[in-house]
């Protein structure tokens, strides 16, 4: 059996979900002949940390009922440089100010010498080029398919599967919350301010939902593959802005009854990094809706490639991180 030792660095909507989903797939992955043994689960306010492995079920039920996993006084950094392990997995809440505690995270496992798995946008957002560096400096290796489309697997895609293929661009919706939003807007013939309130209740907007509904979480994402696809060393600053809220429903009626549906679209080709509202042909594969991503990748031998999915959620984006998981530990055994 291959153990590979994991801390997880944040433990609210997307680290719970990782313990819920390692949890859950604990026989598919014992068939994979894999152990997923966490040894350290850290919030706000303490760790709880065990060598040995974490009972998982008991680390969610503690946080649920008393709202912390805390057993001890330790912080994620603590825990990153004091506890032998393999992978960080780093699921703080993002900071596009400058980067956070998961930019603190992510340097100090690579200087440690760790792996890191996250979902965290910001420090990537701010600082992909220093955090390459970083992992490749110390020789670890630096997963993030989570921080981009939640559980739609762009990053993979291109990289694994799409290898050979020149990326020539890839036009995208990159944010669930505009993506209800404009889609009930025109259902419901309402102002953007009644649906972002609908879009918070569904749990997937950000905490200060600016950052969804100007644009500003989409170039977050763009960025992150413009750098990780195109080799760019830009950060979301770079990105031509514009968000949802001067989009009124009559210009979407008017549209529609044109044959058109009015979306937010993030696009990264050579010398274009972009979001923006746009005029995509009804029926056309960027016109989803709901809480919807979505992303086409034209290439230059397959064509174009156009995959849509979940954009957020727990288990949605756990998904993502657990794929990271599994991709390293395989390549551990080669
Ligand atoms: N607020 C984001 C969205 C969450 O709506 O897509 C996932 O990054």
């Amino acid at each position: 059996m291959n153990i590979i030792r994991v801390s997880i660095i944040g433990f609210g909507a997307v680290g719970q979900g990782v313990a819920e989903v390692i949890l859950k797939k604990m026989d598919y992955l014992r068939d994979l002949n894999l152990e997923i043994k966490v040894v350290a689960v850290v919030d706000s306010r303490g760790a709880e940390i065990d060598t040995e492995g974490i009972d998982l079920a008991k680390a969610l039920e503690r946080k649920r009922s008393k709202g912390t996993v805390a057993l001890v006084d330790k912080t994620g950094l603590d825990v990153i440089k004091n506890i032998e392990h393999d992978v960080v997995i780093e699921t703080t809440p993002t900071n596009i100010d400058d980067g956070g505690a998961g930019l603190r995270n992510m340097l100090e496992a690579f200087r440690q010498g760790r792996d890191v798995v996250t979902s965290n946008k910001g420090p990537l957002a701010l600082k992909y080029t220093e955090l390459v560096e970083a992992a490749n400096s110390s020789g670890s290796k630096f997963r993030f398919e989570a921080t981009v489309g939640g559980a739609m697997p762009i990053i993979n895609l291109i990289k694994g599967v799409l290898a050979g293929n020149e990326i020539l661009s890839i036009q995208g919706i990159l944010n669930g919350t505009c993506n209800y939003i404009l889609t009930r807007m025109l259902e419901e013939e309402a102002s953007y301010e009644q649906m972002l309130a609908e879009a918070q209740e569904r749990g997937i907007a950000e905490t200060d939902p600016t950052y969804d509904v100007e644009g500003i979480d989409a170039a977050c994402k763009l960025v992150i593959l413009a750098n990780s696809v195109f080799g760019m060393n830009a950060t979301y600053k770079d990105v031509d802005v514009t968000g949802i809220s001067k989009i009124t429903p009559e210009s979407m009626i008017l549209a529609y009854n044109d044959g058109y549906v009015t979306k937010l679209i993030g696009e990264v080709r050579k010398d274009l990094l972009c979001v923006a509202p746009r005029l995509v042909p009804i029926g056309h594969p960027l016109s989803v809706g709901d809480t919807l991503n979505v992303a086409s990748v034209q290439t230059d031998l397959a064509g174009p490639v156009t995959i849509t999915g979940r954009g957020a959620g727990s288990i949605e984006t756990a998904s993502a991180i657990l794929s990271d998981l599994i991709s390293i530990s395989r390549n551990m055994n080669e």
